[in-house]
């Protein structure tokens, strides 16, 4: 075991989403202690050039290594599509995962026919990292993608049925599913944190002849094993410490954040911090 084993993990995100992911590697590895920073002050990253998204993430980034960590899980799509490479030089040889590569391994598993729906961010679909990700996986394979920008404060309000969840997932969605030409889709890849809280009302929509990939599993998988591989899991017979930061509006980051972690946040558990 190296020295470094007993340091947290550090998630960070450009907000609440990265709860989703939180939540996923909570479950998996209980006995790790887990330290969070989203970054409200400055949401949302996904409307945002990549200049832009590159600055914040790293700021972020930065705060969460001067409290030490023994690995930083990039828990936002739209940071890790377009900042991944700079954190790696960055904090290099701090091990970095970020939720693209596994998210793209998962969908490619389960896909049958190989025609792959990206649904993120514009920044996340601008970069084009999804599809690079699953080429590189399976060569043959066809991808569509969709920035589903409205996705992300119908999350957060907490909207994640009924008949504006479903509308607004037709208005997104039909153009690439049921106009479709060729053949169609058989899964789609939640490629924002955020979506995750609309899964149910967006599978319904897209028929059960579409599986909807959520990353979240598959990232908390490839943490367990990097850590494994590094020598860096900590002692499985404690229960681990959960620390969440906060850049902006703790009320609000423990109301919404709730929502994505599935359990009551109090703004006492939650650190305000500035960048
Ligand atoms: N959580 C971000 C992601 O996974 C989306 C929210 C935002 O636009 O900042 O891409």
């Amino acid at each position: 075991m190296q020295e470094q084993a007993h340091l947290p993990i550090g998630l960070f995100d450009s907000g609440m989403g990265g709860l989703t992911v939180f939540k996923a590697i909570a479950q998996r590895l209980p006995w790790e202690d887990l330290l969070y920073l989203g970054d409200t002050a400055r949401l949302p990253y996904g409307t945002k050039g990549r200049e832009t998204i590159i600055r914040y993430t790293l700021l972020a980034a930065r705060r969460l290594v001067e409290r030490g960590m023994k690995m930083l899980v990039v828990a936002c799509n739209t940071a890790t599509a377009n900042a991944l490479p700079d954190l790696r030089k960055e904090l290099a040889p701090l091990p970095v995962v970020g939720v693209v590569e596994p998210g793209a391994q998962a969908a490619v598993d389960v896909s049958r026919n190989g025609h792959i729906l990206v649904i993120a961010t514009e920044a996340t679909i601008k970069s084009a990292v999804y599809e690079h990700a699953i080429v590189r996986l399976r060569p043959n394979a066809c991808c569509s993608a969709k920035a589903c920008t409205l996705f992300v404060p119908m999350a957060e309000e907490g909207l994640m049925q009924g008949h504006l969840v479903e509308e607004m997932a037709h208005y997104y969605l039909d153009d690439v599913l049921v106009h479709a030409s060729g053949e169609k889709p058989d899964t789609m890849i939640l490629g924002c944190t955020h979506f995750p809280l609309l899964k149910q009302t967006l599978a319904e929509v897209v028929g059960p002849e579409v599986t909807v990939v959520d990353p979240a599993s598959n990232v908390a998988l490839c943490v367990h094993r990097e850590l494994e591989a590094l020598g860096l899991l900590g002692d499985m017979g404690k229960l681990g410490r959960h620390h969440f930061m906060t850049t902006d509006n703790q009320e609000r980051f423990a109301r919404t954040g709730s929502l994505f972690l599935g359990r009551t946040l109090s703004c006492e558990e939650i650190e305000l911090v500035d960048l």
